[in-house]
């Protein structure tokens, strides 16, 4: 009896600790997370630090650069830090720039924009039109470098209370150019647990975000085949050997791969781009040359896709008396892993965003067979890809990422630099507890 008293009340007394200590830490960090965001969000919509960042993103939006050339834009990057007294390093991978904010203590946490422009031209007649004929910030990298710089300013303004550092992370050549796997290959996001990426976009309302735990978007790889045939003249096939015939076969017998050799719950996909052969309705060429894209949500899947694309293509060449050689350029054009994000990381920007936006302004967004080069990151530390929303039919800003008519709903600037910023204070500061 004594005894269970003894231990009833000791019961009760470590359960209300446990319990009292609990909720309120629970709760704590909960309105630590809104007052963080509030705070940020009303920084960052002030006139003069909206205006700032509109000036910086028109800048950038008319002198696009393309993959590994972004040395403006890198400048323009660094100009801005060097006013804002944020250090970095550069160059990396070219026109690279990593910013540090904070003392340099661990633990560490990085926020990533990419820099680069697409080769086409703009057709939308506005103020702030592309000034460099036949490129153009269709993929609003304009805007992912100007939140970035955002967040820059509305850390740095509160340095002293990271606890930790925030490394600020301005790649190259993110479009088809893996830019990301050169960052790492420099060296430059070593010891790095956690990244945090922004991608716009255009089907998502503005003052939206959305993403997925897991794998989000596809690994990419590309190939290009040459056929060898023998040319000569088209009334007499028998003397000769039709690589077009024996091109048609094999760009169908690839379809096959998905339909015949994918578990059909899997997302996969084989596109054949291009076909170039002959030059006369009355000439067999020696030659066809085709190439496409190959994609996948996993790393096994494209590897089986690679090894089948090569196999058949190889196996009915020879079917039709040909010869293939099948190049996957691996050397030049790096191919793209999938981009899956880290289940902590999404949770963690998950519950940010909520604070920021609101609830039902955080969507779970569908896989997509669209490749990015944030999947280098994915594999090496803990990642957290979102999309955010720039929709406005007013303004037309829902033209598709790569339209000639892309255009952006500049609301999303203080958006997206105070998430940026929210993330990575909060990352920091429920890491030390
Ligand atoms: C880079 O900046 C210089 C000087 O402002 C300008 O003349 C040039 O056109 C810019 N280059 C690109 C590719 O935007
Ligand atoms: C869309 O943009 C227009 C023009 O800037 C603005 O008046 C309107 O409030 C915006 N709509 C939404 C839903 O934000
Ligand atoms: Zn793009
Ligand atoms: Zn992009």
């Amino acid at each position: 009896m004594d005894t269970f008293f003894f231990c009833y009340v000791y019961y009760v007394f470590f359960l209300s600790i446990f319990f009292f200590q609990s909720s309120s830490s629970w709760a704590l960090n909960n309105n630590n997370i809104d007052v963080v965001t509030t705070e940020l969000l009303e920084s960052a919509r002030q006139p003069e630090f909206f205006k700032w960042m509109k000036t910086i993103r028109r800048k950038i939006h008319e002198y696009p650069e393309l993959a590994f050339q972004e040395h403006n834009t890198s400048q323009l990057i660094r100009s801005e830090l060097d006013s804002l007294g944020i250090g970095y390093l550069w160059p990396v991978a070219k026109t690279g720039v990593v910013g540090s904010i904070g003392s340099g203590q661990y633990p560490w946490f990085s926020l990533r924009a990419d820099m680069d422009a697409l080769p086409m031209q703009e057709l939308i007649e506005w103020e702030h039109k592309s000034k460099n004929v036949g490129k153009m910030h269709a993929c609003g990298h304009d805007a992912h470098v100007t939140m970035l710089l955002g967040a820059a300013k509305l850390l740095q303004q509160r340095k002293l209370k990271l606890k930790g550092t925030v490394k600020l992370v301005f790649q190259p050549a993110e479009e088809g150019n893996a830019g990301a796997y050169h960052m790492l290959k420099e060296g430059a996001l070593d010891n790095i647990p956690a990244i945090f990426g922004l991608h716009v976009w255009p089907s998502l309302p503005t003052g939206t975000i959305a993403s997925r735990p897991g794998p989000m978007l596809a690994a990419s790889g590309r190939f290009a085949v040459t056929i060898h045939g023998k040319g000569g003249h088209a009334a007499r096939p028998d003397r000769n050997i039709d690589p077009i015939l024996a091109a048609s076969f094999t760009i169908i017998a690839l379809q096959q791969i998905v339909s015949r050799e994918t578990n059909p719950t899997d997302s996969r996909v084989v596109t054949v781009g291009y076909v170039h052969a002959g030059h006369a309705e009355n000439v067999i060429p020696e030659t066809v040359t085709f190439g496409g894209t190959f994609r996948s949500m996993t790393t096994e899947g494209q590897s089986y896709l690679k090894q089948r694309i090569k196999e058949i293509i190889e196996a009915q060449a020879t079917v039709h008396r040909c010869t293939a050689v099948v190049d996957f350029m691996e050397e030049k054009l790096i191919p793209y892993p999938a981009t899956v994000n880290d289940e902590a990381m999404y949770e963690h920007a998950k519950k940010v965003g909520e604070s920021l936006l609101g609830e039902s302004n955080v969507l779970v967004s569908p896989m997509t067979m669209g490749a990015e080069d944030f999947s280098f990151y994915s594999q090496t530390m803990a990642t957290g890809f979102f999309s955010i929303g720039i929709k406005n039919e007013t303004l037309k800003s829902d033209r598709m990422l790569h339209s000639q008519y892309f255009y952006l709903d500049e609301e999303v600037l203080p958006i997206g630099a105070a998430l940026h910023a929210a993330v990575a204070i909060t990352y920091l500061d429920n890491h030390i507890l």
